[in-house]
């Protein structure tokens, strides 16, 4: 087993406040898309990997009803008190992702990934297409903040657009994916926008 797949890696980075990945804020393409006239009704939404919270909270705001999944449980319990401090009401859920299927299935309209598909090991990437296929309505859609950095090893992974759409392609209709003009400095040029649809 990879290390990226055992919840004490991820645990361990949230204790010694090891957490880079962390923007302290929801990321700002999800800002952007929820605000355009591109954007979509609000519906039950899962937030996989949701770490401390912050977009999870950044859907709630927006009337979305946000169940946020993670399997480290320090991300867990500070998005709790994150969401509590905001005064939005989400289900946060102590969950490995790749588990969520008996519970979950076919239970969203929307599904958010955010550094969670960059997280796991490549080797999982099939079957995170198929857990996010599995937890969507029929028309349910994807909405994601893809990691396309070149870079090698991880976490986090990069993916090239291409590689996205082999892997979604066959399950989801891809309506657009994007890259982002709006990232955090650190990640500019690296972030691809998608939303697709599950078939
Ligand atoms: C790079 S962090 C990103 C967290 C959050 N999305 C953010 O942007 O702040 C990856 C997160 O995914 C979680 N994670 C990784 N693999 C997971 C799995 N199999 N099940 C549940 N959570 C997982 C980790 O615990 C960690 O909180």
């Amino acid at each position: 087993m990879n290390m990226v797949d055992d919840y004490q890696f991820w645990q361990q980075r949230y204790e010694e406040e090891k957490t880079g990945w962390d923007l302290g804020q929801p990321a700002p393409p999800f800002v952007s898309f929820l605000n355009s006239t591109d954007s979509i009704t609000p519906g039950r939404v899962a937030v996989l990997g949701c770490g401390k919270g912050y977009d999870a909270i950044l859907f709630a705001s927006k009337g979305y009803q946000v169940f946020g999944f993670d399997f480290a449980p320090a991300a867990i319990s500070e998005a709790r008190k994150n969401a509590a401090k905001k005064g939005v009401s989400i289900e946060f859920f102590q969950r490995d992702i790749f588990e969520l299927e008996k519970e979950f299935l076919g239970s969203f309209d929307y599904v958010v990934e955010h550094t969670c598909f960059c997280a796991i090991s490549p080797s999982k990437r099939t079957d995170y297409v198929q857990l996010v296929k599995s937890l969507l309505r029929p028309n349910g859609k994807l909405i994601g903040l893809f990691f396309t950095h070149s870079r090698q090893g991880g976490p986090p992974f990069g993916v090239t657009p291409e590689e996205i759409k082999t892997y979604f392609s066959k399950d989801f209709e891809i309506i657009c994916l994007e890259p982002v003009n709006n990232s955090i400095p650190a990640r500019q040029n690296e972030e691809h926008f998608g939303l697709f649809r599950r078939l």
